[in-house]
């Protein structure tokens, strides 16, 4: 037996069954007519000028969910963090002394780098500026739902690569400490109404978040709001002196690593992590509606989400745009 725990099996299993899926696409567009309509955001948006984009993709997530399970995770938040500034047009991506990446909610805590790299570096072989950055983004978190167990959607695409990245810009990310009406205003001016915060709230049915960002609810007093015996255990493991500030707790205490409903119903047991999830339940009668209907139905949220998130990849931006042909997706185009 090659595989030491049941997590790599089940990893490696998820790739034999996926990647076949697109073989038959890849080939298939290989044979077909030459299309030659270009349309800005559109579906299979590379099937004649580099068919076999998103299998290269989908190949880089899966190799590295052996090294790492939540690099899925990283992945679809990086995605977050790419499209909620400037627009999905890959400015997370890039680094520089007040890039993006500086800001406080990106600083230290995004991950999974090194899949769009190992992604981008073997399409600019394969197809050589061809593949935008902000593209393999989206391709590559829909890649990480599917392969943590969560729906698959077909990625519009066509995105260009944005030049610049600047800190600042990335306050607008909503803050784990903001109650109802301040989640549903940022939403709002992204063009989301509360439903659609709530839905893609769920994104935090996978990851982990650093003792940081949650340790509002331990000290100096525990939150009423947070279930007793998971705040016993979070301030064993973030002590309020000498925290480790690289350590992280999972979102969902139950099931961290699947793209389920598991968070909805963590919700309405105190176990949401984050003031931002447990507000949700605790703070506003509709959205605790909202996250009853979402908990008892996994199909209802998962459709939900499947249409926030292409919507959220179609946030614009760009008017001056270009293919990145960085191998890193690092730095703009000279
Ligand atoms: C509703 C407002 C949101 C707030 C306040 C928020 C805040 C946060 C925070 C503070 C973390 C922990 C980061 C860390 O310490 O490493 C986190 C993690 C995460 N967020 Fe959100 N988030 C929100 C919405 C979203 C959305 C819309 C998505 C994606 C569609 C998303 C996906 C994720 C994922 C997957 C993680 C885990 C990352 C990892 O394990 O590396 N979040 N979020
Ligand atoms: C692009 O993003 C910047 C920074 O977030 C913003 O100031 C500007 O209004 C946006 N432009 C468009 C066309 O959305
Ligand atoms: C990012 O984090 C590092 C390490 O904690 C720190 O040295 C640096 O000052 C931070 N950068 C910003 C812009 O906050
Ligand atoms: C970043 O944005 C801020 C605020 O809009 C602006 O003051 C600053 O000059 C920008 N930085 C760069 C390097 O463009
Ligand atoms: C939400 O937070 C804002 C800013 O702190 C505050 O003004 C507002 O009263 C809060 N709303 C609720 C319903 O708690
Ligand atoms: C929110 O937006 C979704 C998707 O467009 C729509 O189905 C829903 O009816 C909207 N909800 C509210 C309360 O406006
Ligand atoms: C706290 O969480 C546990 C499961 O971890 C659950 O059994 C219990 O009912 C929760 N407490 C409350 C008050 O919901
Ligand atoms: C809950 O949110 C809705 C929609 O934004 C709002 O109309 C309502 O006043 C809020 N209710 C409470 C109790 O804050
Ligand atoms: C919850 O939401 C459903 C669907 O939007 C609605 O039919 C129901 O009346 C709501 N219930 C409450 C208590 O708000
Ligand atoms: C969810 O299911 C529970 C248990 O069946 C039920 O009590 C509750 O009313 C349901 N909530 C919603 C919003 O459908």
């Amino acid at each position: 037996m090659i595989f030491n725990n049941s997590l790599c099996y089940t990893a490696f299993l998820r790739i034999l069954v996926l990647i076949p899926n697109y073989l038959p696409l890849a080939l298939t567009s290989l044979l077909s007519p030459i299309d030659t309509t270009v349309a800005s955001t559109t579906f299979r948006y590379y099937d004649t000028s580099c068919p076999l984009a998103e299998a290269i993709v989908q190949f880089a997530v899966g190799i590295y969910h052996f090294t790492d399970p939540f690099f899925a995770a990283g992945i679809l938040r990086m995605h977050f963090h790419d499209c909620w500034v400037r627009g999905c047009d890959a400015s997370v991506l890039l680094v520089g002394p007040d890039s993006e990446q500086t800001a406080p909610a990106n600083n230290n805590s995004l991950r999974g780098f090194e899949v769009i790299q190992l992604a981008k570096t073997t399409l600019e072989i394969v197809c050589p500026r061809t593949v935008s950055c902000a593209d393999i983004l989206a391709f590559a978190a829909r890649d990480s739902v599917v392969i943590s167990g969560g729906p698959y959607w077909d990625v519009p695409a066509g995105r260009f690569d944005g030049r610049v990245s600047n800190a600042t810009d990335a306050n607008i990310l909503p803050s784990p400490f903001f109650n109802v009406t301040q989640l549903t205003e940022n939403f709002a001016s992204k063009g989301f109404n509360q439903t659609e915060m709530v839905t893609l709230s769920g994104a935090h049915t996978i990851g982990q978040a650093h003792c940081g960002t949650f340790s509002n609810r331990l000290y100096p007093t525990v939150d009423k709001t947070l279930n007793a015996s998971l705040a016993t255990k979070l301030k064993s493991e973030c002590p309020q002196l000498g925290a480790d500030p690289n350590f992280r707790q999972d979102l969902d205490i139950v099931t961290p690593l699947y793209f389920d409903n598991q968070y909805y119903k963590n919700l309405a047991e105190f176990n949401g992590l984050l003031t931002s999830d447990e507000t949700l339940y605790t703070d506003n009668s509709t959205t605790k509606n909202t996250t009853q209907i979402f908990a008892n139905n996994t199909l209802e949220w998962q459709a939900a989400f499947v249409a926030a998130i292409i919507k959220m990849g179609n946030l614009p931006n760009v008017t001056v745009g270009e293919i990145r042909e960085d191998p890193l997706c690092q730095v703009v185009n000279a």
